[in-house]
């Protein structure tokens, strides 16, 4: 794909390019030139060839939804977030290259994209579905400075994040189920794996970010239709992945940003009305002992604050918690 021929006719914003003029700054003959085009063109771009003014012209009409590694650079507003991008058509999972890519040295805001993935992890051995072109896969390569914060504040900090972006994107209320699954309605959108890696050097960590975005029904298996849902479904009109990335990233940076100025507070005030656990009653696995009692507190550092039948108050680190649900009661 010819980046600079692309670049050209993106900056003429949906004018025509001479196609004599574009071939000479490039000492090309017409041929050459048209057989850049038509690289483009197999890339998916959609590209007329025009006689404005008598002289053959080109007009870039259409950039294909697809998440090039140079379209979503040129896009993003981001200060270290995607900095440099790495987009793959397929891979088993966008967590495990971005691992590879930091034992490497890769730097920190290293952004992995995938079309798809063929064996996408989630948290606790979970699968997560990726087929192309409806999802966003992503992972981020991060590497904090001292003092690092750990991976579960980091994943309360992008939970935050991504559900903020999601609801400027469909302009409905999300809710976040513990620790960090994006709901509508109940039904999940997005899901988060952070994995932190010991590289030797500095604390890194990978934030894995899957997002549903223009799925409709009938693309999510059987077992998860239902309980799935997309930014499609919930707003009602599909969404420019690109952007609702561009979106993501850009809030996800001015939440880490505040992360690492220690302004936890501003995390944990956003996080708690988010939350579907807050003054829920609920069942707390820990590794060995199993505890209910009503949710009086979240906090991204202390964990749950649990206040069980005697009133006795006590916080319970993310880490420990193996699994948590809300007691239902029978009506
Ligand atoms: C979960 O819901 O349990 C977390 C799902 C995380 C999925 C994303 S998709 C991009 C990245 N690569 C992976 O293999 N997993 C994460």
């Amino acid at each position: 794909m010819d980046l600079e021929l692309l670049r050209r006719l993106v900056d003429a914003a949906g004018q025509p390019v001479e196609i004599e003029a574009l071939a000479a700054t490039r000492g090309l003959t017409i041929d050459q030139l048209m057989e850049l085009v038509d690289g483009l063109r197999r890339a998916g771009y959609v590209i007329e060839r025009i006689h404005p003014h008598g002289s053959a012209a080109l007009r870039l009409l259409r950039t294909p939804d697809l998440l090039y590694a140079h379209e979503v650079e040129r896009r993003l507003t981001t200060r270290f977030l995607g900095q440099k991008v790495i987009s793959v058509e397929t891979c088993a999972s966008t967590n495990d290259i971005a691992k590879d890519l930091a034992r490497e040295g890769a730097a920190s805001g290293t952004l992995v994209l995938a079309e798809r993935q063929s064996a996408g992890r989630g948290r606790v051995g979970r699968v997560w579905h990726s087929p192309p072109g409806a999802g966003i896969y992503a992972s981020l390569i991060v590497r904090p400075d001292d003092p690092a914060p750990s991976a579960a504040v980091l994943q309360f900090t992008t939970g935050v994040a991504v559900a903020h972006a999601a609801m400027k994107k469909t302009g409905k209320p999300a809710r976040l189920r513990w620790p960090n699954d994006l709901l509508f309605g109940g039904r999940k959108a997005a899901g988060l794996l952070v994995e932190s890696i010991d590289t030797g050097v500095s604390p890194t960590l990978i934030i894995g970010i899957g997002l549903n975005v223009n799925q409709i029904e009938e693309d999510f298996p059987e077992e998860i239709r239902g309980i799935a849902t997309s930014l499609r479904l919930v707003g009602g009109r599909p969404l420019d992945r690109i952007e609702v990335l561009a979106t993501l990233l850009a809030t996800l940076e001015e939440w880490y940003d505040r992360m690492a100025r220690g302004d936890l507070a501003a995390l944990a005030a956003a996080w708690r009305p988010l939350s579907s656990l807050m003054d829920q009653e609920v069942v707390l696995e820990l590794a060995a002992t199993r505890s209910r009692g009503t949710v009086a507190d979240l906090d991204p550092v202390r964990g749950i604050l649990l206040r069980v039948e005697s009133g006795e108050e006590s916080w319970v680190p993310a880490e420990h918690v193996r699994f948590i649900r809300p007691v239902v009661t029978a009506k």
